[in-house]
């Protein structure tokens, strides 16, 4: 697929570092306003990720990386031990704003792996080779975006209807997305197909972020209620599930936003096929199963209230779960940047990463 074709859609960027200073898109806002927030310590950088003002797998591990850069580009003064203990601990505050995602832990280390590799003798040097290494991932988590695209674009057929839920597109990455980036290679390529959103409750990613942003590309998108999801593949309307995802796991099991495990359990009751588009730096081969992952709980008000009015009675018990997990045996397929990993998955995991480096 030549990047000219797929310049054509209007992907937002949600993170930009520009001379030196990193520049987050607040998604809270959307689709009514653009904003880029320009972050000026690194206090600000982690509550942009707890208040999901950046927000996606990807995203908060490139918004991290740079996030670092900020934590420590006013320390450039201090001895490279003293400095080098800084980057550490400020790496494991970032880490600490959501626990869900692995890309904001892999980000983290691999900064730290980076810092450790680097033979510098200053703590200038060190600065400027850690903008470098949070310059690289966001390159290569733009190519990571390609590659799912162009795996994953011969799964969609002309004519086809397909599922996703939350929002796993241009903004929740670095460029084309993770589980919408087959559906911006498949439209590149001319085929017609249509694309049912789910809104996702509590925060509505679905509504105001994949709805907008696949509208905004030219894509035909088709806004649902969660609640919509088994009617809408009980008449026949679903073809395919495409999701994102927050982490997956050495077994194959899935992480990703609140409502997923019933859309994948209603997809194999009507024998659709349910694919999680993945790059490799969402796998935790760490972690041996999907019960091990640690889930985020939100704060009750995103379920009560909605845009500053109550929906709910004072002090009613609620629970706010960020993410489900759901278990490989529901997954068709994890689109990778370079193939498809079909079960039995724990095997086709290792396969992956056989000549990859990242274990
Ligand atoms: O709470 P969020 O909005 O950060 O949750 C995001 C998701 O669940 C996405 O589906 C996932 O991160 C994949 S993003 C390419």
């Amino acid at each position: 697929m030549s990047k000219n074709k797929l310049t054509a859609f209007n992907l937002p960027k949600s993170i930009e570092w520009k001379n030196g200073e990193l520049y987050l898109l607040d998604q809270t806002l959307l689709p009514h306003s653009m904003v880029m927030e320009k972050q000026e310590t690194v206090e600000q950088v982690w509550h942009s990720i707890q208040l999901l003002k950046v927000r996606g797998a990807p995203a908060i591990g490139v918004a991290a990386a740079y996030g670092l850069c900020v934590a420590v580009r006013d320390a450039q003064e201090q001895p490279l031990d003293r400095y080098k203990e800084l980057v550490k601990q400020k790496a494991a505050y970032l880490d600490s704003a959501r626990p869900t995602a692995i890309n904001l832990n892999w980000a983290m280390t691999r900064m730290i792996d980076h810092m450790e590799k680097m033979n510098v003798s200053n703590a200038v040097e060190l600065y400027s080779a850690l903008v470098k290494e949070a310059e690289l991932i966001h390159a290569q988590d733009r190519a990571l975006c390609l590659g799912m695209g162009e795996t994953g674009a011969p799964l969609i057929q002309e004519g086809m209807g397909i599922m996703t839920h939350c929002n796993a597109g241009g903004l929740a990455t670095s460029e084309l997305g993770t589980a919408t980036a087959p559906m911006y290679v498949a439209q590149a390529e001319g085929k017609k197909f249509k694309v049912f959103a789910n809104e996702t409750r509590p925060l509505l990613q679905g509504a105001r972020l994949t709805s907008w942003e696949l509208q905004q590309s030219g894509i035909d998108v088709t806004l649902l209620t969660d609640n919509m999801a088994a009617h809408m593949m009980a008449t026949g309307h679903i073809d395919m599930v495409i999701v994102g995802t927050d982490r997956v796991v050495a077994n194959g099991d899935v992480a990703n936003k609140i409502g997923t495990l019933g859309v994948a359990i209603i997809a194999k009751h009507y024998d659709i096929p349910f694919y999680v588009a993945c790059p490799s730096s969402t796998i935790d081969l760490k972690t041996a199963h999907g019960k091990d992952i640690p889930i985020e709980e939100r704060s009750a008000d995103e379920i009560t209230i909605i845009r500053g009015q109550r929906v709910a009675p004072e002090n009613i018990q609620t629970r706010s779960p960020a993410f489900d997990v759901t278990p490989n045996e529901l997954v068709a397929g994890l689109i990778t940047e370079t193939e498809i990993i079909r079960a039995p998955f724990e095997q086709g995991i290792k396969d992956f990463f056989k000549g990859k480096n990242n274990e």
